[in-house]
């Protein structure tokens, strides 16, 4: 059995080499390179815009912009709301602008170098409005949206009568919570290859983490076919949500190829992934709590506040984990929408619950403080034996011992309570803890595989790898259903000529398309045994499943918990502040392979570790643009800033959730980490920070 092992990357050995072709590095003949143009200003339109000087640059081969008309099917403003991926698209169709950066012009050339000097002289004259990027100055705008995207959420959720449970109660309090606007940086930026065979049929290279979702939104927009329209993601150099949806600079990357009929490369400069591709919303969460003597909740209010655009919705469900996370009879949540002059925010890594467990779980710091009882003894105290929320029991839940295992590892029993309490020298050192949370999830899908005469064994999903290790857990979910080892069966996935699966998002492809893979691997298993071994000198046998939704999942409530402990260090005089230490415990299913389910966790620790303390997407309030549009000025930890992360998980064994056992392990270590650190700095120096990011300045 090569489940759960800790078995290497079966792409590892490519990607060190150099030989993983990621999609900017597809070897396509006759290829020609586009580069975007985007918009200097946040709101208003293009006054004039003039492309001669660019076309002038040798080996131009085309400006295009709103005046150029390309046609599409459909207008890009419309999204399909079944489709929560859909974002409206900004694709040269008229000379408004809605925020900075906005793709206005894609220059094409013959060399790259020849683009960017195009792309550098196309000349704009705009007429600008004085835009709103802040929650303050886009509170008119204020309204409750009908329900939230993804699962559809209700916006608004209630039980009991928190209002008057909150007066009444021993101790309470009542805080607001932020976080900033936060922009995905994966190492890989978005990028796209355009290629058409004839008028109606088209190859995208795309750095997609959902091809199928893709090939719909671009045959859509373009009057295609879908089964005229070829995606193809091999590797992705991460995703974290941000290559989710399809984006602007795609269909602008294909209008561009048809029209100067050539394959076009279009790779997005490091500043123009800052707006055009989504980013995490500010957001502002008012959390009332209150409490009996004994530390039982009596009422527990999440009211929160996150930005969308202007032409489109996109809803931070940060709301989530307050209706579930902890047992208390009066309950309430909303999220509101202001709608900004920014572009449109989207998923990224645990959106709603990386912010939503953020406010929550430092405001259950705060009642554990004010109640004199250990944090995690008050977590203990409101643990949920069921989802209040849903009124459903749990399909498993692990977090008791997670807690249990995480305190000892990290030795939570030696923590002195008093704040400031455990000096070393000029270090005030400070131990918080919180609880972590993301829903299991599983989406149907389908996969197909095969066996040659000479036993080799190739396995097929749609699907994609975003570098979390999905070409490695598929082989091993094949090899272990027929029975092989795992150095007999190639996985290949990431083209929509594979069968269907779903977006690799809500970190839902382990479950869904393991799953999908599973019963493909018994069905060609079984087909075999039945012929015994008489092969009638067929090429290969073939076995092709597509699964169901999880039925399940209607009268069961699935979630990943886990249990977060931090340790940081912050000099006394200079606010400075270390994460020494971090250790986190997991309840996730089964955990497939021991070696990436490891990285998983550690990178959404180590992201907790960045949102606590770093990242911060900054905007010059009066223009609307980000300042700090590139990896120098946009802070993420690096080695040196990381101290030493433990990781483990408690063996759960769950089968409803899905044949296989896995819950999916993509998001959840983001969760709660945050509130770990941030609550950790409060024990360390005695100040309760609850703006994001806890930067020296605010300690100090
Ligand atoms: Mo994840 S933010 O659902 O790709």
């Amino acid at each position: 059995m090569s489940v759960g092992e800790p078995i290497d990357r079966v792409d590892g050995r490519l990607k060190v080499t150099g030989r993983a072709t990621y999609t900017a590095d597809q070897n396509i003949p006759n290829l020609v390179y586009g580069v975007l143009v985007t918009s200097a200003i946040a709101k208003g339109r293009i006054a004039s815009i003039d492309t001669s000087a660019a076309e002038h640059v040798p080996g131009t081969l085309a400006v295009l912009t709103h005046k150029s008309r390309l046609k599409l099917a459909k207008d890009p403003t419309e999204v399909d709301e079944s489709s929560p991926a859909d974002r409206a698209l900004q694709l040269l169709q008229d000379d408004r602008i809605f925020y900075g950066g906005q793709p206005i012009a894609i220059a094409v050339a013959t060399t790259l170098e020849a683009a960017f000097d195009a792309a550098d002289r196309v000349s704009v004259r705009y007429e600008a409005q004085k835009p709103s990027v802040t929650i303050e100055t886009s509170l008119p705008t204020e309204y409750v949206p009908q329900k939230m995207g993804g699962a559809g959420d209700p916006a608004e959720s209630r039980r009991g009568d928190p209002d008057q449970a909150f007066g009444t109660s021993y101790v309470h309090l009542k805080e607001v919570y932020t976080t900033p606007f936060q922009t995905h940086n994966p190492l890989e930026p978005h990028s796209t290859i355009a290629m058409w065979e004839g008028p109606r049929k088209l190859t995208l290279y795309d750095t997609s983490q959902g091809i199928f979702g893709d090939r719909k939104r671009v045959a859509t927009l373009l009057g295609l076919q879908p089964e005229n329209v070829r995606v193809v993601s091999l590797y992705i150099g991460g995703g974290f949500g941000s290559k989710g949806p399809t984006w602007s600079h795609t269909l602008i990357c294909a209008m561009a190829a048809r029209h100067v009929n050539r394959p076009v490369k279009l790779v997005l400069r490091r500043p123009q992934m800052f707006g055009p591709v989504g980013c995490r919303t500010e957001t502002r969460q008012t959390i009332s709590a209150g409490a009996a003597q004994d530390g039982r909740l009596t009422a527990l209010v999440n009211d929160t506040m996150t930005h969308t655009s202007v032409m489109d919705q996109f809803v931070e469900s940060a709301t989530l984990p307050t209706r579930m996370l902890y047992s208390t009879p009066n309950n309430r949540t909303v999220q509101k929408l202001v709608r900004s002059d920014i572009g449109t925010p989207s998923y990224m890594r645990a959106p709603g619950e990386a912010p939503g467990t953020f406010a929550l779980e430092v405001a259950m710091d705060e009642l554990a403080y004010r109640l004199k009882m250990d944090p995690l003894e008050l977590r203990l105290k409101n643990y949920a034996e069921r989802d209040e929320d849903k009124n459903e029991p749990w399909s498993s839940k692990s977090l008791r011992e997670c807690y249990r295992q995480g305190a000892e590892r990290f030795g939570w029993s030696q923590r002195k309570p008093e704040p400031r309490s455990m000096r070393q020298g000029n270090k005030l050192v400070g131990w918080g803890m919180a609880t972590s949370v993301y829903p299991a999830r599983r989406s149907p899908a389908a996969a197909r595989a095969r066996m040659y005469p000479d036993g080799r064994m190739l396995v097929e999903a749609g699907s994609q790898e975003l570098g979390g290790g999905t070409y490695t857990i598929m082989t091993q979910i094949a090899a272990d259903a027929l029975g092989v080892p795992v150095s007999r069966v190639t996985f290949r996935l990431g083209d929509t000529r594979y069968p269907q699966t779903p977006v690799s998002g809500g970190s839902q492809t382990a479950a869904s398309t393991g799953t999908a893979v599973y019963e493909a691997a018994k069905a060609l298993k079984a087909k075999l045994d039945a012929m015994g071994g008489n092969w009638n000198n067929q090429p290969y046998v073939e076995a092709e499943v597509s699964t169901e939704r999880n039925k399940e999942a209607k009268s069961l409530s699935m979630y990943s918990f886990g249990a977060q402990f931090a340790e940081v260090h912050v000099d006394a005089d200079l606010g400075q502040i270390r994460v020494n230490r971090m250790t986190g415990v997991f309840g996730a299913g089964k955990i497939l392979n021991a070696k990436t389910g490891r990285s998983q966790f550690m990178g959404g620790m180590v992201w907790g570790i960045s949102f606590a303390l770093y990242e911060h997407t900054t905007y010059d309030t009066r223009l609307g643009r980000i300042v700090n549009n590139n990896l120098a000025e946009y802070h993420v930890p690096t080695n040196a800033d990381v101290g030493s992360i433990d990781v483990s998980w408690v063996e759960e064994k769950d089968d409803h959730v899905s044949p296989i056992g896995a819950k999916g392990i993509g998001e959840i270590g983001i969760t709660g980490a945050a509130a770990a650190v941030a609550n950790a700095v409060y024990h360390a120096t005695g100040k309760r920070v609850r703006d994001l990011p806890i930067t020296p300045d605010k300690l100090l």
